[in-house]
This record gives C-alpha cells, structure tokens and sequence, in this order.
C-alpha cells in the first residue's frame, strides 16, 4: 500500500491542477483530410483496436484504491487521469474508423493486464500502470511512422504529450514511496519492475510486429528503446529526482 503520510497536499494539488488544466481539450486532428489507401491498413487498424481497448477502462479498482487512501485530491486526479485515458479510447476508435478497423471486445493482452493490476494494492496497480504507459511512449511513436497519414501523425504526436505526462505523475507517486523504503529493497525493487518491463515490451514487439515492420522498426529496437526509458525511470524513482511537466496542449 502506498504510504501517503509524507505525501502532503500541495504534492496531490500540483497533479490535480495539471490534469484539470487539460480536461476538454480536444484532438486538434485533420479529420476531414481523404484517407489514400496504403499498405498496411488493416495491420494498423488491428494493432490499434488493441490499445483502444486497453485505454477504455473504467479504472474502478484504481479508483477505489486511490480513494482508500483518504487523499481526496489524489482520488480527483485519479479521476482525472482515467478520463484521459478514456478520451484517448475515442480517438483510436476515430483513428480504428479512419483505417478500416472493427472494434475488439476483448483481447488476451489486456485481460492479462487487468489481472495484473487487480493482484495487488494501489502499488502494484500503478506499477502495472507505468509498465503500459512507458511502452505506450515507444509504441505511439513507431505507430506514428507506420502509415502516412496526418491524422495518424496527429493524434500520436497528442497521446505522447498526455502519456509523457501520465508517466511523470506515477513515477512522482512511486517515487514518494520509494522515498522511505531501505536502499537494498529500493534496488531490487525497481530490477524486478524493469525485468517486467522488458519481457512485456517483447511480447507487445511480438504482438504489433505487422506494425513495427510498416514503421521499420526491428523488435529488438522496440524492446531496447522500451528498456532505456524504464531504466532512467527506474533511477528517477530509486532516488525520487523531480520532473518538469510535460507543457500544453
Ligand atoms: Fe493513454
Ligand atoms: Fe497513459
């Protein structure tokens, strides 16, 4: 259980300013530009409807966490922050239209996810959560560059932005948490949390291959960029470094 004792209200009232700053704000996307059929297609469409589906939770059990912690701002910005996530499900699901696709109702991958999250307290649910989100920060971007389309471009360049942000705020929990654990126990758990980081990583490279190949990017490249970034996180938390936040839209 994450230990909020320390956590004092301005450290939850930074977060809820940030996301209350940047609800409502739209996709500022070319919808109307005509789509050229390309190569591809369906593999994106596909590797999107996957993601749509892991962004269209509706956090209950994260919710009630963050609530058991008696943190009313913490449980507002928890509020807020899966807002986000769920407006990043309608705009894949635009973008899941845009190319062809058809809306998945399941898929083992975020089945597999769900447990995960659900197996623990609020300090594995958000671990959990920041695995997805520092993959998410690899796999925007490779989508981004697998089919010429601006509004493809456009809406990965957004995601990144609000998942750039996501990744901040529960490396800015973690890292509070950390903060009064013993050094030794600090250092192996931030190894255990990048070895899951990286055996996910592959299986997403496996699993959004078709994708990976349209943007030319090699699976290892995937998994290694992944790695680098769950590394320098894993720094920031052990040692609890501050990070500025990401800036608008
Ligand atoms: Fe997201
Ligand atoms: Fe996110």
């Amino acid at each position: 259980m994450v230990d909020f004792q320390h956590m004092g209200d301005s450290f939850h009232a930074r977060w809820l300013d940030y996301f209350e700053n940047r609800r409502g704000r739209e996709l500022d996307a070319p919808f109307d530009a005509p789509f050229a059929a390309q190569a591809g297609r369906a593999a994106v469409a596909s590797s999107i409807a996957r993601f749509e589906l892991g962004e269209s939770g509706d956090g209950a059990n994260l919710k009630r966490l963050s609530a058991e912690t008696g943190q009313e701002t913490y449980a507002r910005a928890i509020d807020l922050f899966v807002a986000e996530e769920n407006q990043h499900a309608r705009w894949l699901g635009l973008l899941r239209e845009r190319f062809g696709g058809r809306k998945l109702e399941s898929h083992w991958s975020d089945g597999v996810f769900v447990l995960l999250r659900h197996i623990g307290g609020l300090r594995r649910e958000i671990c959990v959560l920041l695995t997805a989100e520092v993959i998410a920060l690899t796999y925007y971007r490779v989508l981004s560059l697998a089919c010429k389309d601006p509004v493809l471009k456009a809406a990965c360049e957004r995601i990144l932005l609000d998942e750039r942000g996501h990744v901040a705020f529960h490396r800015a929990t973690l890292g509070h948490e950390f903060a009064d654990v013993p050094a030794p126990a600090r250092a192996v758990a931030v190894l255990a949390w990048r070895t899951f980081v990286a055996t996910t990583a592959a299986v997403v490279a496996y699993d959004h291959r078709e994708v990976l190949g349209l943007a030319g990017v090699s699976r290892a490249e995937f998994t290694a960029e992944v790695r680098t970034r769950a590394a320098r996180l894993a720094q920031a938390i052990r040692y609890a470094q501050p990070e500025p936040l990401p800036s608008a839209p």
